[in-house]
């Protein structure tokens, strides 16, 4: 039936808070995280980094420069990756000014010193906080710079009791580091993120059925998609959820093709065109 109709395996389009709502707060941070779950996101997506004491952390970047005030608090020790920081000196940091100066439109004294969370600390505030409907959508981020990283996600999930919640996803470039996660967890969901190029010289059918054996879905650039690309990952029962949709004008192309999640940085104003309750 579902190869006839080509239908999404779920019905209900997905809200994925990119890094939060990150364009209303300090992406991968709880302010980030509390402003999506007040404007209804049905997911919160969380970049993973790991400190030099193997904890896991919430950042989008392999260095702390963009997102804290590393390089005032510790000049000399560039390039401040986040693999050679522990986490009690991550703890430091201010991770929401930086956000305040970039769009002072959107700046709230609340941001200032926002701290850099780890990963449990995200899973203990969305379950607290969300109201058993907003799920988590992780991201292993450079999973090369981090052996064991699959592991430790893993664990940490188990020990949070939501690795068998229905609204949990998991999602890398790499495949080896999402083959590596159904190792550990046969029954996770799994997408595949594709990037412009990785798709370059394929046969995007036979790229989707391969690996319908590990993901569930696919999470392309919004570039990458158009109606090939979601008739070839319906017929092999994947999902798709572009990346990143900010504009309603984008948004609304995107579910006229049969999109079945977006990640956005503005929450509201996917909610808003679906119209969720
Ligand atoms: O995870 C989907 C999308 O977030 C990938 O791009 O760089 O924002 O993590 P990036
Ligand atoms: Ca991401």
């Amino acid at each position: 039936y579902r190869q006839m109709t080509l239908r999404p395996i779920t019905t209900d389009v997905m809200v994925i808070a990119h890094r939060g709502a990150s364009a209303y707060g300090p992406e991968n941070t709880l302010a980030a995280y509390k402003q999506a779950i007040m404007l209804k996101a049905d997911y919160v997506e969380i970049d993973l980094q790991m400190s030099k004491d193997g904890q896991l952390i919430a950042m989008h970047d392999e260095t702390l420069s963009r997102t804290t005030n590393a390089k005032e608090l510790f000049p000399n020790r560039a390039p401040w990756r986040v693999k050679d920081f522990t986490l009690e000196e991550i703890s430091r940091l201010d991770a929401g000014s930086w956000f305040n100066r970039t769009y002072p439109e959107q700046a709230k004294t609340e941001y200032i010193r926002q701290h850099v969370p780890t990963l449990v600390e995200v899973i203990d505030y969305v379950k607290k906080y969300g109201n058993g409907k907003v799920g988590l959508y992780i991201e292993t981020k450079a999973p090369s710079a981090y052996p064991g990283m699959e592991e430790k996600v893993i664990e940490i999930l188990n020990k949070a009791n939501v690795l068998n919640d229905r609204k949990l996803f998991l999602e890398s470039f790499s495949e080896q580091s999402l083959r590596t996660l159904k190792n550990f967890a046969p029954h996770i969901k799994l997408i595949q993120l594709y990037k412009r190029g990785m798709l370059a010289g394929k046969n995007v059918y036979q790229e989707f059925k391969r690996i319908s054996e590990y993901a569930v879905g696919i999470g392309p650039t919004k570039e990458l998609v158009g109606r090939r690309l979601i008739k070839a990952a319906h017929q092999n029962y994947l999902l798709v959820h572009p990346w990143t949709v900010n504009s309603q004008r984008d948004m609304a192309a995107l579910l006229a093709l049969g999109v079945d999640g977006q990640f956005t940085n503005n929450t509201d104003h996917l909610v808003d065109l679906l119209e969720k309750p």
